[in-house]
């Protein structure tokens, strides 16, 4: 899709993306020729190349009625770039490159988020892991990249509790270490599996210590465990779709994180494409927008869905009919919405003002 200039000069902030789910097909080419240089193995990522081709041509969206099999197919991707990314340089690059393609797309505030992995073949641990992804942020800082990064360990609801707990311990020990670029946990993973409700106390034990929570909730309906998860309650709540009555939600739901107004993070293409809304045009964005409620444009995985977040900003315009300068203020609104002190807020609340003056006289 070809994305407007408006959209790509927008200064913006990025608030939910994984870093593996947001791998560029460019990183993938240079994780293989790392691979060749250095003689080890190449994993077959075939089935990854044919699923990128044809979410790139927009056919992975006809299919229709397949909810559980595309969120399924989804997680077979994962599994394959992690494959690919099982050594703490190739944390480090795909980071690196991760954050440089988000500043190039006009993004000027970016939380990232992944699960820390250990891989005993390769010597990975969790803690070279995360400090793996703190280096390059730490050295497209000292590039002058024009872009704030924070980052946020992932709780994966696939794995067992005490990995959980264990994240957690990891979190508390950067928060305190990263000079502020750790700042809190993602609650994600295949929402297939377990229940979410028994991870509550470990949640609440890392707010405990100050850590944010961003958490996805509703990706898939259930009332019981959807309603646990919104009454925690998150700093922002990822994706939110089966929260109201008609797609399977309730009333309850939508009446507590209304009356909470925790922030949801809307990713409106990776729900196209893992089938759980089926067109743009009912995606849940219109919904709590027109309620005024706060909503962040977010691409999730933008490696995996092919987009970008400067794309997904035009798809929510061009779809709800909205204004540049609605579009203006949804941007600026996400400044509110990141995990951040009210310094960093002021900062980019200015930097948005000089960027207005640019956009308006060009
Ligand atoms: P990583 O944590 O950086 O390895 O990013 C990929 C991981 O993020 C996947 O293995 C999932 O656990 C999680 N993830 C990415 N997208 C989604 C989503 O839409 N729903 C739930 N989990 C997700
Ligand atoms: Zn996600």
């Amino acid at each position: 899709m070809e994305v407007e200039a408006f959209y790509k000069r927008l200064p913006k902030i990025e608030l939910h993306a994984h870093i593996n789910g947001s791998i560029s097909t460019e990183s993938i080419e240079e994780l293989l020729a790392k691979n060749q240089e250095k003689g080890r193995p190449q994993p077959d990522i075939e089935a990854l190349r044919q699923w990128k081709a044809k979410v790139e041509n927009g056919e992975q969206m006809t299919l229709d009625g397949y909810r559980e099999k595309n969120i399924k197919i989804c997680f077979d991707m994962f599994k394959l770039i992690h494959q690919l990314v099982d050594n703490s340089e190739a944390v480090a690059i795909v980071t690196r490159n991760v954050i440089r393609e988000f500043a190039e797309d006009g993004v000027k505030f970016l939380e990232l988020r992944s699960t820390p992995r250990d891989v005993p073949e390769t010597g990975m641990t969790k803690r070279s892991y995360i400090e793996a992804v703190l280096s390059s942020i730490k050295q497209c800082k000292e590039e002058g990249s024009d872009i704030t990064v924070r980052f946020l360990l992932t709780i994966d609801r696939g794995r067992d509790l005490q990995t959980a707990h264990e994240t957690v311990q990891l979190a508390r020990e950067y928060q305190a270490t990263s000079d502020g670029v750790v700042v809190g946990i993602d609650f994600s993973g295949d929402p297939n599996k377990n229940d979410a409700r028994q991870y509550i106390p470990v949640l609440q034990e890392a707010r405990k210590s100050g850590l944010k929570l961003a958490i996805h909730v509703a990706e898939i309906p259930n009332v019981a465990e959807n309603l646990s998860l919104v009454q925690l309650p998150p700093d922002r709540i990822g994706h939110g779709t089966f929260l109201q009555p008609e797609v399977g939600g309730s009333e309850e739901l939508v009446e507590t994180v209304g009356k909470l107004r925790t922030p949801i993070e809307l990713c409106l293409t990776s729900n196209l494409v893992g089938q759980t809304v089926k067109s743009f045009d009912i995606h849940h964005f219109k919904y709590w927008y027109e309620r005024g409620h706060p909503c962040v444009i977010c691409t999730d995985d933008k490696g995996i869905f092919a987009t970008s977040l400067s794309q997904e900003y035009q798809i929510a315009a061009s779809t709800f009919n909205l204004t540049r300068e609605q579009m203006w203020e949804l941007s600026f609104g996400s400044i509110a919405c990141i995990f951040a002190d009210d310094e960093t807020k002021d900062r980019l609340r200015n930097l948005w003002a000089q960027e207005r003056s640019k956009l308006q006289s060009s």
